[in-house]
């Protein structure tokens, strides 16, 4: 059954928990969509996870529509969402709803993922005016790593507690259908989602979520890179990589590959 904005909406209302996953391309998206998750996001991760950049900050409006279009030929049925990379939202409203609508028009997605809280909240509305669903992002915002002095938990203390509740509580007036809550304490994470309406997905928040998410390499084990200590990992596709590629080049070396059921004959 197809997802849909308003769907993931009923989701928190009647108690079914949301899943989302990240995808940049057509196969992984694939693989998503057949597992039977409900909203695939083509995250400006995509910078370091995929492209070799040292953050997210490189990213590129293009390489986002061109990321988010082969990930839209791979999805059947779960909600694509374009996360909007730096410098694309920040600049006007004007930018933001033009870059948003390019998510839509020029790649298929159903709607646009923007870091920030009350901050970002005039271009949430801005953005939602124009009929473009948009997730919001708090927490620890990846595309703020300088400002913030790294990739720290968020949330601890009484004033980055109010900050981010308020947070929440602006990008719900703003129009957003949903937000992400990353790197904040469990506690905090469950009184932000009781406090609010709309659905919050986290990612190193804790069980009491409406839903969560993983980078998809990090959850199949298909880097190698550090992943942060909430991240579980599902399988160990990188070392069956290694260990397939190590096979093949051993059996080619020793004329093993290919045989005989791996060569064309001259007739059928
Ligand atoms: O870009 C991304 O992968 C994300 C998720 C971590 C939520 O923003």
């Amino acid at each position: 059954m197809k997802i849909t904005v308003p769907a993931i909406a009923k989701m928190k209302a009647e108690g079914r928990k949301i899943t989302m996953v990240t995808a940049y391309d057509f196969p992984t998206a694939a693989i998503a969509d057949a597992a039977g998750i409900d909203i695939i996001l083509v995250g400006d991760s995509v910078g370091n996870v995929v492209l070799g950049y040292p953050s997210t900050i490189p990213v590129t409006m293009d390489e986002t529509i061109h990321h988010t279009r082969a990930a839209a030929r791979g999805r059947k049925n779960a909600l694509l969402v374009a996360d909007l990379p730096f410098l694309s939202y920040q600049v006007s409203l004007e930018e933001a709803i033009r870059n948003s609508g390019r998510c839509l028009k020029e790649a298929e997605a159903e709607a646009v993922k923007l870091e920030g809280g009350e901050r970002v909240a005039r271009t949430i509305e801005a953005i939602s005016n124009a009929d473009i669903p948009v997730m919001a992002h708090i927490g620890l915002t990846p595309q703020s790593v300088h400002a913030l002095g790294g990739y720290r938990v968020q949330g601890r203390g009484d004033e980055s507690r109010r900050r981010l509740l308020a947070d929440a509580q602006a990008v719900e007036a703003a129009g957003a259908f949903s937000v992400v809550l990353e790197a904040i304490p469990g506690e905090l994470a469950r009184e932000i989602t009781e406090t609010i309406h709309i659905p919050t997905i986290g990612i190193g928040a804790g069980p009491h979520c409406s839903g969560q998410v993983l980078v998809f390499h990090d959850l199949v084990g298909l880097s190698e890179r550090k992943v942060p200590s909430f991240v579980k990992k599902y399988a160990d596709l990188y070392g069956a990589g290694v260990k397939a590629v190590q096979q093949f080049v051993s059996e080619v070396q020793s004329g093993k590959f290919p045989d005989e059921a791996h060569t064309y004959k001259s007739e059928k």
